[in-house]
């Protein structure tokens, strides 16, 4: 029996020492050391054996298996290690490499143009408020005095959802929203920067989505020369110190009186130009004193406070500042357009 596992060894380790492959040292592993193995096998058989001879056979026994797990162990070593260093060698970074540059983004005009607006409006003592893009019929329309039945309303321009619920087609539903939350607080002092949707047909002036700026003030004693005030203001943090402004009477439903408020052309100065059409003036915002009955709805006493509202568009005010002839250019993410604003 000692010489059966002396060869046993011998076969075994010559076997072992022509291994070629992790695959190859597995098979062997169990063909030597495995349950049906011979090895096993010759243990199982020691039972027939004297007393005296257990003990020695077992000894050798043991000892051939130590030898063979010994061989496979270094093996098995020697594979682990190759295999550490294939991936090394695979994931090793050259960092004398060159360094390929990374695109920046950039802030989008438009975005820009809205942060300028609330950064003038912040300063003479405003919040910027928001409200929401699917809005309620009531706050779109007949809170801002706009019945059922108004002209001003056509279905035409507006994309409904239900009866009642539509895209807002102003940012001035914001007012009646902000009126109702501050219940009669004075002063109110926001502006609402937002998208307003038409159904309109895109060309070059008109989209169905843009942005608006809506601004409100309600408070005792607010006069139609603080509005005058505040929007000069404005369009000279803007545009610059020497542009002026003209009110023209107008109408909207939500405000009494209306204006419609005229910058001088920054093109040309106001001597008249193509922008301008030669008169010197571009419109830019609507304005107005906040009309009694929208006060009303909104839970303020007319008789008590009065207020001024301003709407504008933000692409028209980012066309003019930049002479963008384009409306579409701002939606459309052309990077040959968008990187013209880097660095502005
Ligand atoms: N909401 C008006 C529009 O979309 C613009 C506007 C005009 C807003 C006068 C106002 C305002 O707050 O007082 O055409």
């Amino acid at each position: 029996m000692k010489e059966r596992l002396e060869a046993l060894k011998l076969e075994a380790l010559q076997e072992l020492s022509g291994v070629q492959s992790q695959q190859e040292l597995n098979d062997l592993r169990i063909k030597y050391l495995g349950k049906k193995g011979p090895l096993t096998e010759v243990l199982r058989g020691m039972g027939a054996l004297s007393a005296e001879e257990r003990p020695v056979i077992g000894q050798v026994a043991n000892d051939v298996r130590a030898a063979i797990e010994a061989v496979i162990e270094e093996k098995q070593a020697g594979y682990q290690q190759q295999e550490t260093e294939n991936r090394l060698r695979a994931e090793m970074i050259d960092v004398t490499l060159p360094g390929r540059p990374s695109q920046q983004g950039a802030v989008h005009p438009l975005s820009k143009v809205i942060q300028e607006i609330e950064d003038i409006f912040i300063g003479m003592g405003y919040t910027v408020a928001e409200g929401p893009e699917v809005e309620q019929d009531y706050y779109n329309f007949e809170a801002l005095n706009l019945p059922k039945d108004h002209p001003a309303r056509d279905m035409q321009d507006s994309f409904y959802i239900t009866d009642e619920i539509l895209m807002r087609t102003q940012t001035s539903p914001v007012q009646v929203r902000t009126m109702e939350k501050r219940q009669g607080e004075v002063p109110i002092k926001i502006i609402c920067p937002g998208k307003v949707y038409r159904r309109d047909d895109d060309d070059a002036t008109h989209s169905h989505m843009f942005t608006q700026i809506e601004g409100l003030v309600i408070d005792r004693n607010v006069r139609m020369s603080d509005l005058k005030g505040t929007l000069l203001q404005f369009v000279q943090e803007m545009y610059g110190k020497e542009t002026r402004i003209r009110l023209r009477p107008s109408f909207f439903p939500f405000t009494e009186p209306s204006v419609e408020v005229d910058v001088s052309c920054a093109m040309c100065g106001g001597v008249g130009c193509r922008t301008c059409k030669q008169t010197g003036w571009l419109e830019i915002l609507g304005a107005g004193m906040v009309h009694p009955r929208v006060l009303e709805m909104g839970g303020y006493d007319p008789k008590e406070y009065t207020g001024f509202a301003f709407g504008m568009g933000v692409e028209r005010i980012a066309m003019l500042k930049y002479g963008i002839e384009d409306i579409r250019h701002f939606y459309t993410n052309d990077l040959r357009f968008l990187k013209q604003f880097l660095h502005l």
